[in-house]
């Protein structure tokens, strides 16, 4: 039997979800359910004076008028450790709790009624009056008000060697200033939850990258025991980070259902999810890089001002990449927060690494310019020893093997230099290379694995799929562990009764539940062979265990395929499944530093004359380990590069900077790419194995891929105008006023 992981295994729920069997939050069948619909504010600061709900109690079908007035006050007791997705430091946003009014879109009132035509139309009716206050809703403005964030650690400032004095002293520099927007997460499936309330016990059906953390959030809220709130989210269309926190519409739907004792689903619009489920935050950036003539850097100083809201610090890791990506001996990171009157922002997809490496891989051209140098034989050179940043070896580092191998895939040596210098009748070709990095994350995750009567495999765990392909990844790993085909295994996901696992985020599920899945599968074999040798009626009985395999349908003795008994008559005669289950968590202090690599070769035409800018090839190289599933690992670094295609060029959440509205909350204005914005991509990931991630030596694969499109696509727009654009989305306007 060949091994299940490695192949291009279709998504094992691929099916379902093609034919709508799969349920999303929102589609779950709840008897009596009544839906509720929040009004937004309309200012970003100031307080509620009055607020006028008789239209809207008096109109058909209303169940009740929720606002900070009349909403029941919850206990909200404290989590003993803030999940790892909440920010560290503040206050968060408990909806409809006084009259105050922090960014523009908050929750002033909730409207429950018996159909969603009913409820939306007396939403329309409640009349707020707000006396509103200055809110500070420019960054410009904002920026005297940056502070270091007051977590500390890893978002600190940090500095090794003599930075300053390297810099000044410096034959070649670079110095220049880039901007991150804000950017909003626009998966398909809006966020909605549905609560159940029985009793004292509560069921959500929540969209969410991680359920027990829905379940430990909504237990303190209504002050209930854990074990009393079950959440399930199996299905998701499409996460990328706003689905990691437990954000107040659950609250409120689990409010509003507990008011009126029926199930209530709430279903964001459009609109709202620019709300209250966070968002990229705008950074801006300096950078300052310096050189020898022949190209080794001497200096890295890399600073972000990055924006958070009034009552929470978010941070995300903007400058991890930039202290450890290239060989400099003198480097400062300096990360600070801009408080603003907006809501918390939160991670998207590539948090922090994706921001940086704009910033760094953009300079890093600069400097290349500067220099008369390949851009690629630049970062070659100053490929590092180990980490620097933490003083340890990496645990396999490749990104000058992706470097080379893209630049191979790409033909980079037809590239000639000189900016404008390759066209394609009338039309400017422009190509553009960028490194990308993110890191190994590991946590702490647990998977059950039980064999039933029929000879059915299948693996449990809390964890969820937001789209990466767990379900078919786990599939396979579960399948060579317990020596089974993968078309016997079957997986279960998302729903918080089962084994904990830590969130599908930060590229960390595969890595953190994959050695727990295949110990349990191991455990599950082990079991099957102790039944073969031990079954009064097994052909195998007495046999030293150590001689068997579990393998196929069978136990069977290893040197005489002849002598098996199946699971089948084993599992029969047990008169019930043998299951396993398992933990695992990275241990103690880390040894290695443990990162991915990959670079990204864009080619682009730019019309000369109204600056149109259409993508043609984008080819990626990838070092991420092992690969478990070709395909969908593929599916992940396409859909990566397309978001990197939509940062580069098309998105940007907007403000008014009089009245600090967001301008764009829809998907008419907020531009994402489409498929004729789209071309062929040529990803490949490297073959290889990290033996220090894990027993299946491959990292996670849904971030790498984003970080560093958008320098490259900065890159090859320089490339073919000779103009810089440093601040995202790279328009037209910016390139005609250049
Ligand atoms: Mo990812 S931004 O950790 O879903």
């Amino acid at each position: 039997m060949s091994p299940a992981i490695g192949q291009p295994i279709r998504r094992i729920e691929g099916r379902a979800k093609v034919l709508g069997t799969a349920r999303y939050a929102a589609e779950y069948p709840i008897r009596n359910l009544a839906h509720a619909v929040p009004v937004l504010s309309t200012v970003p600061r100031g307080r509620i004076s009055a607020i006028d709900t008789a239209a809207a109690v008096a109109s058909p079908g209303v169940l009740t008028v929720l606002t900070h007035l009349n909403a029941p006050r919850l206990p909200y007791r404290q989590p003993k450790e803030v999940p790892a997705t909440n920010p560290k430091v503040g206050d968060p946003l408990r909806p409809l709790r006084d009259d105050v009014i922090r960014f523009d879109r908050q929750y002033v009132a909730v409207v429950v009624a018996d159909t969603l035509e009913h409820a939306e139309a007396a939403a329309a009716l409640v009349k707020v009056t707000y006396e509103p206050l200055t809110g500070v809703t420019s960054f410009d403005r904002a920026l005297p008000n940056a502070q270091l964030p007051r977590e500390g650690g890893r978002t600190g400032p940090y500095r090794r060697g003599t930075p300053d004095a390297a810099f000044a002293a410096a034959p070649v520099k670079v110095d220049q200033r880039y901007v991150v927007p804000t950017e909003h997460h626009n998966p398909m499936e809006p966020h909605a939850t549905v609560a159940v309330w029985n009793g004292s016990q509560l069921t959500l059906y929540d969209k969410s990258q991680w359920v027990q953390n829905i379940q430990q959030h909504a237990a303190l809220a209504f002050g209930i025991p854990y074990g009393n709130v079950r959440v399930m989210s199996p299905f998701m269309g499409g996460g990328f980070g706003s689905g990691l926190r437990a954000w107040p519409h659950i609250d409120l739907a689990a409010m509003a259902a507990r008011v009126v004792k029926r199930p209530v689903k709430l279903s964001l619009s459009r609109e709202a999810m620019y709300g209250t489920v966070g968002y990229r935050p705008e950074t801006r950036m300096r950078v300052r890089l310096g050189s020898t003539p022949d190209g080794k850097l001497t200096s890295v100083m890399h600073e972000a001002w990055a924006q958070t809201s009034t009552y929470e610090e978010f941070t995300e890791n903007t400058l991890g990449a930039t202290r450890l990506m290239y060989d400099v001996p003198n480097l400062s990171t300096t990360y600070r927060l801009v408080p603003m009157n907006v809501s918390t922002p939160t991670y998207m997809r590539g948090p922090g690494e994706v921001t940086g490496m704009f910033a760094l891989e953009t300079a890093m051209d600069e400097l290349a310019v500067a220099l008369k140098m390949d851009p690629v034989q630049l970062r070659i050179l100053n490929e590092p020893p180990k980490d620097l940043s933490v003083n340890l070896p990496w645990s396999l580092r490749t990104y000058v093997d992706a470097l080379r191998d893209g630049a191979k895939r790409f033909d980079w040596a037809r590239r000639t230099p000189e900016p404008g210098s390759m066209r394609d009748g009338g039309l400017l070709v422009g190509v553009g290379v960028a490194g990308s990095t993110y890191p190994g994350n590991r946590n702490p995750a647990s998977a059950r694995v039980r064999m039933d009567p029929d000879g059915t495999v299948t693996v449990q765990s809390a964890g969820t799929d937001i789209g990466p392909g767990t379900y078919t990844s786990m599939a396979q790993v579960a399948a060579d562990a317990v020596g089974v085909d993968v078309s016997r295994v079957r997986v279960e996901l998302g729903d918080s009764r089962l084994p904990y696992s830590n969130a599908q985020g930060g590229s960390a599920l595969f890595a953190s539940l994959s050695p727990a899945v295949r110990q349990a599968g191991l455990e599950l074999a082990r079991a099957l062979v102790m039944a073969a040798v031990s079954d009064a009626r097994s052909p195998l009985r007495g046999l030293n265990p150590d001689t068997l395999i579990s393998a196929g349908d069978r136990v069977g003795v290893k040197a005489d395929p002849t002598k098996f008994v199946t699971h089948a008559e084993l599992l029969k005669r047990l008169r019930r499944p043998l299951e396993a289950h398992a933990t695992s968590a990275p241990s103690g202090k880390p040894t290695h530093s443990i990162h991915s690599f990959g670079a990204h070769f864009v080619e682009l035409t730019v019309d000369p004359d109204v600056y149109e800018i259409r993508i043609r090839r984008i080819v990626s190289s990838f070092g991420v380990g092992a690969v478990i599933n070709p395909r969908t690992a593929h599916s992940q670094a396409v859909g990566g590069i397309i978001g990197g295609v939509g940062m580069g060029l098309l998105e940007e959440t907007r403000s008014d900077p009089r009245r600090g509205r967001i301008m764009n909350a829809n998907f008419s204005e907020y531009l994402i790419p489409v498929h004729a914005d789209i071309p062929v991509f040529e990803a490949e990931y490297l073959k290889e194995f990290d033996p220090i991630i894990g027993p299946l030596g491959g990292k996670g694969v849904g971030e790498l891929p984003i970080v560093g499109v958008a320098a490259a696509i900065s890159n090859a727009v320089y490339h073919a105008t000779g103009k810089r654009i440093r601040d995202l989305p790279i328009t037209i306007d910016k390139l005609l006023a250049d």
